[in-house]
C-alpha cells in the first residue's frame, strides 16, 4: 500500500478499499473519499463539518492550535501592519501582492464601480425605517442580480473579474445607504477623492452642510481611517467559514454571484458567526459591571442555559484567535488617544481576565475570537451596534468574492450535494381514511 493512500476495512461491511492521502502545502493530511460510497457502499457522517474538507483552497490558511492566519501565505500580523485592505482584496482575489501599477488600475477601477444605479435606491427605501440593516443588506445585495444578470456570463473570466470588483465596490456604498435610510438621513454618494474606508465613512456620517453642521474631521480623521482598515483587513478572509461555504454551495449550482454573495450575508447574519460582535456588546450591556462577571460566567457553562459567553469558542481556533489579539492591542492604543476609559473595554478585559482563568474555558480552549473586542473599536468609530455586522459583510466580501472566483475557475468544479443519515419512517403505504376522522 502507498504510504499516501488510507486503508479501510470493516467487517460488517465486508469490505476493504484503499483511499489517496492528499497533502496540501499546509495543514492535515486528507483523506479523499469521494469513491467511498462506490467502493464501501456506505457514506461519512459530519453533521458540522468539523473533520471534512468541502474543497482545495489556496486562499487561506489556519493552524487552530498555533493560531496562525495566513493570507496567501502572507501572516495576518504582517499585513495588518504594513498593508491595507485594498491590496488585501487584491490579494485574495489574485493570489499575489500587487505591483505598484496593479495597485493603481485596481484602486481606479474600485472608484468606477463606486456607484448604485438609482433604482437601487427603490429597494432601500422600500424597508420601513426600523428594519435591521442585515436584513436589508441581503434584500439589497441579492437585488443587484436583477440589474447584472441577463449579459452576465460566469463563464467568462472577465465578466467574473468585473462582478467581484462591482461587489468590492458597491457593498460600502449600499451599506451606508442603509444607515442613512434607518436614520433618516438623504444618502451620501461616494466621492473619487477619498480613499476606501475614509469614503465609507463619508457616507456614513457626513450631513447636508447647509441642514447641519458637522465638522467632517470628527469622522474622517486618519486614526479612525486606519482602524477601520485594520478591522477590514482582519475580517476578510476565513478559509471555509459558515458564510464563505454558504457562497461556495450556491456557486457550484451556477447562480447569480450577487445572489450567492447575498446568501452568504444572510449566514454572517446569524449570532454563532458575523452576528457575534452585536451580540458581544448586547452581552457586554447586559452584564453592565464586573462585579456580575461571576454571574454570567456560570450562566455560560450552565448546560440548561442557553447563554454562551459571545466572542468567544471557535470551530478551529484552539488557541487565541491572531485577529483578537491585534485587536485588543489597536482597542488600547485607541482609547488612549482618545483618553477615553470605555467602561464596556473595561468590562471585555475584565471578563477575558476571568473566563480564561476558569476550568471551563481552559480544558475547552475557548479564547476570545475576532468579534469579542472589535465591537469595541466600532463604537469608538460612532458605528451603530445594529451596524456592526454590515461592517464584517463589507470586508468578508472580499474574501467571499475570492471564493466565487477560485471555485468557478476550477474545471473540475461540480455541484455541492451531501448526503444524508436517513433517521425516518420506514416505507409505509397510504391508507385512505375519513380524512382522520
Ligand atoms: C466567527 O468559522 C469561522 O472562521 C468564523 C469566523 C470567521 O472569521 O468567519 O472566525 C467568525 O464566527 C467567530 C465566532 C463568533 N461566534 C461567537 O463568538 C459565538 C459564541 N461562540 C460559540 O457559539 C461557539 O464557540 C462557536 C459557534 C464559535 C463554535 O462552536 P463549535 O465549534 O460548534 O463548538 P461547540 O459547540 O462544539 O463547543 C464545544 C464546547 C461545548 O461544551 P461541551 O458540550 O463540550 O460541554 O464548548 C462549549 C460548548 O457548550 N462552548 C461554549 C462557548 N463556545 C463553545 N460555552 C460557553 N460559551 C461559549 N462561547
Amino acid at each position: 500500500m502507498s504510504n499516501n493512500s488510507f486503508k479501510v476495512s470493516d467487517d460488517k461491511l465486508g469490505k476493504t478499499a484503499s483511499f489517496p492521502l492528499l497533502e496540501g502545502t499546509l495543514g492535515h493530511p486528507t483523506v479523499d473519499i469521494q469513491n467511498l460510497n462506490r467502493d464501501m457502499g456506505c457514506f461519512t457522517y459530519d453533521p458540522g463539518f468539523t473533520s471534512t474538507a468541502s474543497c482545495k483552497s489556496d486562499i487561506t490558511y489556519i493552524n487552530g492550535d498555533e493560531g496562525i492566519l495566513l493570507y496567501r501565505g502572507y501572516p495576518i500580523d504582517q499585513l495588518a501592519e504594513h498593508s491595507n485592505f485594498l491590496e488585501v482584496a487584491y490579494l485574495l482575489m489574485n493570489g499575489e501582492l500587487p505591483s505598484k501599477a496593479e495597485y493603481e488600475k485596481f484602486e481606479s477601477e474600485i472608484t468606477w464601480y463606486s456607484k448604485i444605479h438609482e433604482k437601487l435606491r427603490g429597494f432601500i427605501e422600500g424597508f420601513h425605517y426600523d428594519a435591521h440593516p442585515m436584513a436589508m443588506m441581503v434584500g439589497v445585495v441579492g437585488s443587484l442580480s436583477a440589474f447584472y444578470h441577463s449579459e452576465l456570463d460566469v463563464n467568462d473570466p472577465e465578466h467574473r473579474r468585473i462582478s467581484a470588483l462591482r461587489m468590492l465596490a458597491k457593498m460600502p456604498i449600499i451599506a451606508a445607504a442603509c444607515y442613512k435610510h434607518s436614520i433618516g438621513d438623504p444618502f451620501v454618494y461616494p466621492r473619487a477623492d477619498l480613499g476606501y474606508c475614509k469614503n465609507f465613512l463619508n457616507m456614513m456620517f457626513a450631513r447636508p452642510s447647509e441642514r447641519f453642521f458637522i465638522d467632517e474631521r470628527e469622522y474622517l480623521n486618519p486614526a479612525a481611517a486606519r482602524a477601520l482598515d485594520l478591522l477590514f483587513i482582519l475580517h476578510a478572509d476565513h478559509e471555509q467559514n459558515a458564510s464563505t461555504s454558504t457562497v461556495r454551495l450556491a456557486s457550484s449550482t451556477g447562480a447569480n454571484p450577487y445572489a450567492c454573495i447575498a446568501a452568504g450575508i444572510a449566514a454572517l447574519w446569524g449570532p454563532a458567526h458575523g452576528g457575534a460582535n452585536e451580540a458581544v456588546l448586547s452581552m457586554l450591556a447586559e452584564i453592565g459591571d464586573i462585579k456580575r462577571v461571576p454571574e454570567f460566567i456560570k450562566r455560560a457553562k450552565d448546560k440548561d442555559d442557553p447563554f454562551r459567553l459571545m466572542g468567544f469558542g471557535h470551530r478551529v481556533y484552539k488557541n487565541f484567535d491572531p485577529r483578537a489579539t491585534i485587536i485588543r492591542r489597536t482597542c488600547h492604543e485607541l482609547l488612549e488617544k482618545q483618553a477615553s476609559k470605555d467602561p464596556l473595554f473595561e468590562l471585555a478585559l475584565g471578563l477575558e481576565e476571568v473566563a480564561l482563568k476558569d476550568s471551563y474555558f481552559i480544558e475547552r480552549k475557548l479564547y476570545p475570537n475576532v468579534d469579542f473586542y472589535s465591537g469595541i473599536i466600532y463604537k469608538a468609530l460612532n458605528i451603530p451596534v445594529d451596524m456592526f455586522t454590515v461592517m464584517f459583510t463589507i470586508a468578508r466580501t472580499a474574501g467571499w468574492v475570492s471564493h466565487w472566483l477560485e471555485l468557478m475557475a476550477d474545471p473540475s468544479k461540480r455541484i455541492g450535494r451531501p448526503r444524508q443519515l436517513y433517521t425516518g419512517k420506514p416505507r409505509r403505504d397510504y391508507i385512505a381514511t375519513d380524512r382522520r376522522g
